[in-house]
Order: C-alpha cells, then structure tokens, then sequence
C-alpha cells in the first residue's frame, strides 16, 4: 500500500535518487552535472520547499516538492521511481499537494516542465491547462508552463 507523508531529513538522500529518475533519457552531460539532486541540495531546498514523499513500505518511491506563494502553490519537483510509474502515484501525489493548497486557501496550481521530460499528457489528464510554452527558455530548452484553478471545497 502507497502512503504519502511529509518528509524529513533524514530523507533527502533517497528524495534526491528518485527525483533523478527526470534525468534517465538526458544525454547532456553538463546538464546532469549542474541540475543533478543530491542529498545536500535537498536539505537546503528544505528551508524554501515543503517535500511530500510516497512510501512502500519504508522505501521512497515517489516524491513532490512545492511551495506557497501567495494564494498560489507551485509545484517545483515531481518524479516517481521508473518501476513504480503508471501506478497511480504521481497522481496520488499532486491531489495530496491540490487539497493542502485548498486548506490554505490557494485557488492556483502551477508548475514548469521541461518539454524533455514529456510529462505533458499526465498534467493534462489530471486537469491543468497548457498556458504558456516558453520556447528555448532554459539552457536552450523549451518551458511548458501547466496551470490549474483550484474549485474551493
Ligand atoms: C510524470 C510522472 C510523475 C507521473 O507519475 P505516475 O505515477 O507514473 O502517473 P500516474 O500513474 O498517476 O498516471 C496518471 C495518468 O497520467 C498518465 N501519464 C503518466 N505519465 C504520462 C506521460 N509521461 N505522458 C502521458 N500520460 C502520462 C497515465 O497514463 C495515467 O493515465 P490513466 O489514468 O489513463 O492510466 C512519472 O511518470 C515520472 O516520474 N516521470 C519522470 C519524471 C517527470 O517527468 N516528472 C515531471 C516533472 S515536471
């Protein structure tokens, strides 16, 4: 059974493993190198980003990073490890992240993706919006910007 809970930090080093399941098919090297996650960067994200983490069992298998801004909730991190995809998590995960952002009183979800990851058809299916493609916007690659306004309960 998949159980979401807050994370600690004494889990960042395996946050950091499974969240760098985005950079499987990256062939650029330099670009693994300067954006990898580590044990270190987590822990330092920490104090910016509040990290939710599925479990099987006592294994991670699937973590999301957000923050607030305003009465906004961007969702900066994503992954679920290879195995465990299709599963339901990744969803299981951004519905946890849309009902604390309703408790606290956001009415917008949104994140960036990477037109690399091809994540597109799981934030469409889960009711976000393509609003904005910003092309060659990041180390020379194309930013999709997802949004989705949140119905209050
Ligand atoms: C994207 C990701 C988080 C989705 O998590 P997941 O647990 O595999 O997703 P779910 O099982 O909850 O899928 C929900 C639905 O979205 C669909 N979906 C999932 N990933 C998809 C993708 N890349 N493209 C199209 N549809 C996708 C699923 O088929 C499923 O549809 P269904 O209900 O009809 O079967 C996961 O595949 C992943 O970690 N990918 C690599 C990292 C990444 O891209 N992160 C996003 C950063 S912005």
């Amino acid at each position: 059974m998949i159980k979401i809970t807050k994370a600690k930090i004494k889990d960042a080093g395996e946050i950091a493993e499974v969240l760098n399941v985005q950079f499987l098919g990256e062939k650029d090297k330099e670009f693994c190198k300067k954006y990898k996650n580590t044990e270190e960067k987590i822990i330092k994200d920490m104090e910016r980003c509040e990290y939710l983490v599925a479990r099987e069992g006592k294994q991670i298998v699937g973590a999301i990073s957000l923050f607030f801004e305003d009465k906004a909730c961007k969702i900066d991190d994503l992954a679920v490890k290879q195995e465990y995809q299709g599963k339901g998590i990744g969803t299981k995960l951004i519905e946890r992240v849309e009902s604390m952002a309703k408790r606290r009183g956001c009415s917008k979800m949104w994140c960036f993706s990477s037109k690399n990851l091809n994540a597109c058809g799981f934030y469409l299916k889960l009711g976000y919006n393509l609003e904005k493609i910003m092309k060659k916007h990041f180390e020379g690659r194309d930013i999709l910007y997802f949004g989705k306004i949140l119905k209050s309960a």
